[in-house]
């Protein structure tokens, strides 16, 4: 697949089966993401993969944070379907971005981190592989950093990315290129 379709098949999904994606996919797309370009070569992208153990701890906090105290009817729907969504995907990749007290080099820090996510992404793609860049509520909380080992004084988590196999949603219409680019 070459980088034009990459682009064009790269679609956010939001529905994951179980298949595992193998670690050197993976790898090859932690490389692409660290070819991302940054100023004053800052370098502020992290990558942490979590373990089962932390993920059903994201799991088990993501549910208190959603619905709090759980009625047995939440519990048979939302919880589960909840549980599902987290537990189906292949990995959970926590992005990180390392803490500037600059906030020009803070808002280029975030920029350069999210080229390093798309190409991420893109490399995922590009060896059939979806993913998700989500920004719940959850991935803020103190709770997170503890579950994650992030220091929060250092890192501020950006993303949890969502990485496997599954049917990408429904086709968005994009703005048309002469509503985003002028020729003046
Ligand atoms: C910074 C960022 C945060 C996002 N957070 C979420 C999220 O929390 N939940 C979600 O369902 N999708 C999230 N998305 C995915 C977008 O909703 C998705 O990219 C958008 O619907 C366009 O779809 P596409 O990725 O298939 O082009 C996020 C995307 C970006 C770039």
């Amino acid at each position: 697949m070459n980088i034009h379709e990459a682009i064009r098949n790269r679609r956010t999904i939001h529905s994951f089966k179980t298949d595992k994606v193998l670690p050197n996919i993976i790898n090859r797309a932690i490389d692409a993401a660290n070819q991302a370009p940054c100023h004053r070569l800052s370098f502020p992208w992290r990558f942490t993969n979590i373990n089962s153990k932390d993920r059903s701890l994201l799991i088990q906090l993501a549910i208190k944070m959603k619905f709090g105290t759980l009625s047995q009817e939440h519990e048979d729907i939302n919880v589960k379907r909840l549980i599902t969504k987290m537990t189906n995907p292949s990995h959970l990749i926590v992005a990180s971005q390392i803490c500037s007290k600059d906030p020009k080099q803070t808002l280029e820090d975030y920029a350069a981190c999210a080229c390093a996510i798309q190409n991420l992404c893109l490399s995922l793609i590009a060896d059939g592989v979806g993913s998700k860049w989500s920004t719940a509520k959850y991935i803020s909380s103190k709770e997170t950093y503890q579950i994650t080992k992030i220091d929060p004084s250092n890192e501020k988590v950006i993303g949890f990315l969502w990485i496997g196999y599954g049917e990408p949603s429904k086709k968005i219409n994009r703005p048309n290129i002469s509503s985003v680019y002028r020729e003046n």
